[in-house]
Parts: structure tokens; sequence; C-alpha cells
């Protein structure tokens, strides 16, 4: 049984799409997901559509076309405003397209392209300052997952991910994924204890780095190959209050099918 706290908060289901889906695609897409999705779950939950920077405007027009109350959000953002950022996008631009959310920090990030926490924190703390809410990344590998160094390695993630981003966080709304590297696109989940642990040392440390209001309202999503057969007992756990979905936000079906799995239908 969720607590007083976990009711209060809204559960979260977001798609990321990474690099699926040219603009024709993920209109399509969209529209799939809206002719499906009941419109009662959109009042229960945030659903939240993050296609690549590309299709940011086609999916957000489908959306507004139908009413939907669907949400938009991108991939990743820059932390500088504008200027000589050849190939970045800036919170303004995305601002633009109608995205309220950005995930920040995604492990791919981390690992291909040598992202560290202290860019995270600054695009989260630039989503905060402009009021769109971050999706901060956060996750262990497998090696560290087998040393049991879990709980460690993810607490000090999240300090550095979120450093001097708590003026603005309670606003702006925080989310934090907890995705563990060894789970994504595999097949291999932790166990919902095991995601309640750490979902719970999460939202701790965001109380000890942005204050108890901030940890109270902030939303722990769990990521890390959900499936529509594995999300509720991932959202039955106190601390997760949503799912960060890769592979199978790609299929109208599966992903509707997910969205009310996870809102116990
Ligand atoms: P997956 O990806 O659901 O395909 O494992 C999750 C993610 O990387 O956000």
């Amino acid at each position: 049984m969720r607590s007083r706290d976990a009711a209060a908060r809204t559960p979260i289901i977001a798609g990321n799409w990474k690099m699926h889906k040219t603009y024709a695609e993920a209109v399509s897409l969209t529209q799939g997901i809206i002719d499906r999705l009941p419109k009662d779950a959109t009042r229960r939950a945030d659903v939240v559509l993050c296609p690549p920077f590309t299709a940011l405007r086609g999916v957000s027009n489908a959306i507004a076309f139908d009413h939907a109350r669907i949400k938009v959000g991108a991939q990743d953002c820059s932390a500088e405003p504008e200027g000589a950022y050849t190939g970045q996008v800036s919170v303004a631009m995305i601002a633009d397209l109608d995205a309220a959310y950005a995930i920040v920090g995604h492990s791919e990030r981390r690992g291909l392209l040598g992202e560290t926490s202290a860019d995270v924190a600054a695009k989260a703390r630039a989503l905060c300052a402009a009021g769109l809410t971050p999706i901060v990344c956060v996750g262990e590998s497998r090696e560290v997952y087998e040393a049991g160094d879990t709980i460690d390695f993810v607490v000090d993630e999240v300090a550095a991910s979120l450093a001097g981003v708590c003026a603005d966080a309670d606003a702006a709304g925080l989310c934090v994924a907890y995705e563990p590297i060894w789970a994504i696109g595999t097949g291999l989940v932790p166990s919902p204890e095991h995601a309640q642990r750490v979902a719970a040392a999460i939202r701790a440390q965001v109380g000890a780095t942005c204050g108890a209001q901030v940890a109270e309202r902030a939303r722990v999503l769990y990521g890390g190959s959900v499936k529509p057969g594995n999300v509720a007992a991932f959202m039955a756990q106190q601390d997760v209050d949503g799912a960060l979905v890769g592979g199978a936000s790609l299929d109208a079906d599966t992903f509707v099918r997910l969205v009310l799995s996870a809102l116990g239908e």
C-alpha cells in the first residue's frame, strides 16, 4: 500500500524513444497512443512522450490537435542559453516546441558521450529555472550491482547530479529515474524490492540536497526493461512513482497496455 505522501504524488510514465522514429513515424505513433489511451488515464497519471528533437513539434501538434492531456519531453538539452554550441539545443528551444520535461543524464549519454554529473546538474538547473521538469537519470553498472554497492553509488550520483538545483526544483517538479545500466535494453530487471530500497535512498538524498519539501514531492521513476507485465510490481513500491520506458514505448499498443497496467487496470 502506498503511503499518504506517495498517493499525493501523481504517477508518471515517460516513454524514451531514443534515436527512433522519423517525423512522420513519430506523429503516427503519437496518434496511435492518443487513439488507444482512455482519457481518464491521463487524468490519473502524467504520460510523457520523449521523441527525438526533430519530432517534438509533430508530437506536440498531434497532442494539441486532439486536446489530449499527454505531455511532451526532450531527451536532453544544453545547459547554455544560446551561443556557439554547434549541434546543441537550448531549454528555450524545446520549451517553444511545448516540451514540459527533459530527460538529462541518461546512462547512454554518460557512457557514450562522457557526460558528467556536473554537466547533468547544470542542465537540470537550466530546466528548473525555466520551469521545465528534469528527469535526472542515475544508475549503477553490473559490477557495482554485483559488489552490493548500488546504494552508495546511486546516492553519490544523485547528490552530484542535483548540485545547485534546489532553488527552483520545487516549483518545476523534480523527477529522478533509477535506471540500472545492466537492466537497460537487456530484458533483465532487479527485484521490485531492490528498486524500492534504491528509490527510498534516492528520496533521502534528494531531501539532503534539496530539502524535505522537494523530496516529498519529487517523483522517483524506475527504468530498465519495463514492460506491461512487470510495471505494476515496480509501481506498487512506496517510493516508486513512475517508469521510464525505452523499447516498450515504441509501439502504441504495448505502451498503452503498459500505462494501464501501471495504473492497476
Ligand atoms: P529499456 O530502456 O526500457 O529499453 O530498457 C529504458 C531507458 O533506457 O530509458
